[in-house]
């Protein structure tokens, strides 16, 4: 018996320095379609907030729209990232309720919020850093995102194909990973989906531990990650000096093209991180990943990355940092029967991310 149940997730929010231009790049790079708006004009003197959406992957961005501002300090201190991974439950008051019992400090107790539209109740609990999860109860609604919102037009006309149609999975960077594994288990019930520790995740230089917590019906799969100890930075530690503490790592998308996406999206101006062309010339590896939906030298071509496990295979690719500050990224992925994430890619995934560190000067 499931005491939290979960049907998805319903959100990740977004707190941006101007939310007008980071809701037209993710219209024009990553192919999303502005749903819905909420700003000055409609009862929200304070910020402006997009809606955006690309099948069921929902993305909100809050910008201030004033000085002196809650929302305009967190920016300061982080930079643009990720405030809330808000997830869809089927009764926010006992999910709320349960969380809370169990050792979460609440930050909104459940409450009604109301319009033509009908009713969502709404109620937040912290995570890690400053992140939150608010708990959305939406079985009562109809209307474009949450009471208070209007309609809006797409900003650009988006692509005839959307880019991808889920949220994968949400990874957090922390400083300790045991932590908030046992906090998931604890006040959501979840439990380890996989493990990967120690010399799983190293390259000669830095390392990390991952840990993955997931619902039962693996529809919200939470990964968590720390630094661990590298004869040099570990790109954990990086961001955790960049974002100033623990936070949303990566957001991982679902896709079922993922040549065509990174091909629309490239053009679009996303930076991909590169890997190596050894990669794709390792005979372990070819053997290893055997026959998959595209020639490898399509997905050298890319710098798509591979990876196969006893349940099927996977095809992913890593951007840049989307923001000046070395932090949040995302993750494309399309699945055929692997439930991993990835794991004999990390290596070759790490040797490029340290390039990278290299570059800016952190490694
Ligand atoms: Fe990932």
């Amino acid at each position: 018996m499931d005491d939290f149940p979960v049907k998805g997730m319903d959100a990740v929010v977004f707190a941006v320095g101007n939310a007008k231009q980071a809701a037209h790049y993710y219209s024009t790079a990553f192919g999303m379609r502005r749903v819905a708006y909420r700003g000055p004009e409609n009862g929200s003197p304070d910020e402006a907030v997009h809606v955006l959406e690309s099948g069921s992957a929902r993305f909100v961005f809050r910008g201030p729209v004033k000085a002196g501002t809650e929302l305009g300090r967190h920016i300061a201190e982080h930079g643009d990232g990720v405030v809330d991974l808000a997830i869809e439950v089927p009764d926010a008051e006992a999910a709320y309720k349960r969380a809370v019992a169990q050792g979460a400090t609440g930050l909104e107790e459940p409450h009604v919020l109301e319009d033509d539209h009908g009713k969502v109740v709404v109620a937040s609990i912290a995570t890690y850093g400053e992140t939150r999860h608010t708990l959305v109860e939406r079985t009562n609604y109809s209307g474009p995102y949450l009471p208070g919102f209007e309609a809006a037009d797409p900003l650009v006309e988006p692509p005839a194909k959307r880019f991808y149609q889920a949220i994968d999975h949400c990874v957090g960077n922390v400083e300790r990973m045991d932590e908030w594994a046992d906090y998931y288990h604890r006040v959501m019930g979840f439990t380890d989906m996989a493990e990967f520790v120690g010399a799983d995740i190293a390259t000669e230089y830095s390392a990390l531990m991952s840990k993955v917590v997931a619902d039962g019906t693996r529809k919200v799969k939470f990964p968590l990650n720390e630094p661990a100890e590298g004869k040099r930075k570990s790109q954990i530690d990086e961001y955790l000096e960049f974002y100033g503490g623990p936070g949303v790592q990566h957001i991982a998308l679902a896709t079922n093209d993922i040549l065509a996406s990174v091909d629309q999206m490239r053009a679009a101006g996303v930076e991909f991180l590169d890997s190596p062309d050894s990669y794709y010339e390792d005979p372990e590896l070819r053997e290893r990943i055997g026959v998959v939906r595209a020639p490898i030298e399509e997905l050298k071509k890319r710098r798509i990355l591979v990876d196969r496990d006893e349940d099927g295979y996977l095809l992913q690719i890593f951007t840049k940092p989307v923001q000046d500050r070395p932090t949040v990224f995302f993750e494309l992925i399309e699945r055929h029967g692997s439930l991993g994430f990835g794991k004999g890619n990390f290596k070759a995934l790490f040797e490029a991310i340290e390039a990278e560190q290299e570059r800016r000067g952190n490694l």
